[in-house]
């Protein structure tokens, strides 16, 4: 059976181009954070992954990779918004360039076997009109695209050189309906003719396709070509003119505060699930060398670099005596917490401060491992015996 991956398939352009594949017999694997809308494409047509790119699961991708019925590579995925440069926190920009180029790229290595063997493959992705020229007010994600861009085009150049067959095409859409980037719905009908020419390229095996590139997009590139600094001053002022702008905050910042001593998977799992609900997480960790009543073992300065080696965690800070005052600090969004301390004295206090800040409190189920309990209690046996040869 013929099969296509489709990376973004759950929603937009992708969804269409599965549609559109599923009508030409393909079977399709389609990963994305969310399962594609129900209704909208066959149950027996589709096998659904759930997958993040800003956690690129690489096994899940070199399993496709092996699988010889996939025939198709189509990834689509991209996020992205006009916005001036001063209304991106650092977290947004790594966030873009992650799911835009970074996961991106590595799922063509990935892939790479299959592009260069005698087997027809077809590989194409979604990149941007916006990656062609200087995009202003949108200058993260144009150069999140502009980076798929070069690198399809340079590795094209490779594959021809050394006599493979196989391209990955680039397809650089300008703005178009029907799909959720902008916040909008699905609408097959505005996607659906886009998905058809796609394929249309991607099946020729070309290398670059610029939708309406004869009626709009030559002369608007020879116009960039011809002098970028114009250019780039008049879509500014057309930007700032059509209202389209989002210059706000659009991300989440996540605070939570612990001692994090004897680090266990306990830790670990809290600040995973404090991840996948924020966009930037900060951890807060308590200085006393005394925590309920019971001495630290690992000094503070040690347990901040435990802490900041982790990879959900983007800054570890001192902790505040209270969260609320961290708040005036760090201003986030979300403050995670064990599930015990819900209705305790102090987060009612929390939940009564936050209330017209726009800070949700979030409270997790937090188990202790079996293994780091033991752990606690051997290092305390241990620290008594050394304590009693001493004396
Ligand atoms: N729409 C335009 O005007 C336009 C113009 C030029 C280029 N493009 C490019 O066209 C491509 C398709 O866009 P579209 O308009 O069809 O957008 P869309 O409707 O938002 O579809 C994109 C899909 O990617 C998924 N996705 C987002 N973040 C992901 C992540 N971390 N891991 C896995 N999947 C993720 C989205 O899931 P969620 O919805 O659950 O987030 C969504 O299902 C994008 O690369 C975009 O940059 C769009």
């Amino acid at each position: 059976m013929k099969k296509a991956l489709i990376i973004g398939g759950s929603n937009g352009l992708g969804l269409a181009i599965g549609k559109c594949l599923v009508e030409k017999g393909y079977f399709l694997e389609i990963c994305d954070v969310c399962a594609p809308e129900e209704g909208v494409l066959d149950e027996q047509s589709f096998h659904y992954s759930s997958c993040d790119l800003l956690d690129l699961d690489e096994e899940l991708f070199r399993s496709f990779a092996n699988d010889r019925d996939i025939e198709v590579l189509m990834l689509t995925a991209g996020i992205g918004r006009i916005a001036d440069f001063q209304y991106h926190h650092t977290a947004e920009i790594e966030k873009m360039f992650r799911i835009n180029t970074l996961s991106t790229i590595k799922i063509f290595r990935i892939f790479y076997d299959r592009i260069m063997s005698k087997d027809i493959f077809y590989a194409g992705v979604i990149g941007s009109i916006s990656g062609w020229m200087s995009t202003p007010s949108a200058a993260v994600y144009a150069a999140t695209k502009a980076g798929v861009i070069r690198f399809v085009e340079s590795v094209n150049i490779e594959l021809e050189a050394c006599g493979f067959k196989n391209r990955i095409i680039d397809v650089s859409p300008a703005s178009f309906k029907g799909s959720k980037f902008y916040g909008g719905k699905n609408d097959l009908s505005l996607t659906e003719p886009l998905a058809k020419e796609v394929l249309e390229h991607l099946f020729d095996r070309d290398t670059r396709f610029i939708p309406q590139y004869e009626e709009t997009f030559k002369a608007v590139l020879e116009r960039y070509h011809a002098d970028p600094h114009e250019y780039g001053l008049h879509s500014f002022e057309y930007k700032q003119q059509s209202g389209r702008k989002d210059n706000c905050k659009r991300v989440k910042i996540g605070y939570l505060s612990g001692t994090f001593d004897l680090f266990h998977v306990g830790h670990l799992n809290l600040l995973r699930r404090a991840k996948k609900q924020c966009d930037y997480l900060i951890v807060g960790v308590h200085d006393s060398g005394k925590w309920k009543g019971k001495e630290t073992f690992i000094p503070l300065e040690e347990r901040k670099a435990i802490v900041a080696a982790c990879k959900y965690v983007d800054k570890v800070v001192d902790s505040c005596r209270e969260d609320s005052d961290a708040w005036a600090l760090w201003h986030y969004d979300r403050l995670f917490v064990g599930s015990d301390y819900k209705g305790t004295e102090r987060f009612n206090r929390y939940e009564e401060y936050f209330k017209d800040k726009g800070v949700e409190i979030i409270y997790f189920p937090y188990t202790q491992s079996t293994s780091s309990t033991q752990i606690r209690k051997a290092v305390i046996m241990k620290t008594k015996d050394i304590n009693a040869e001493e004396k």
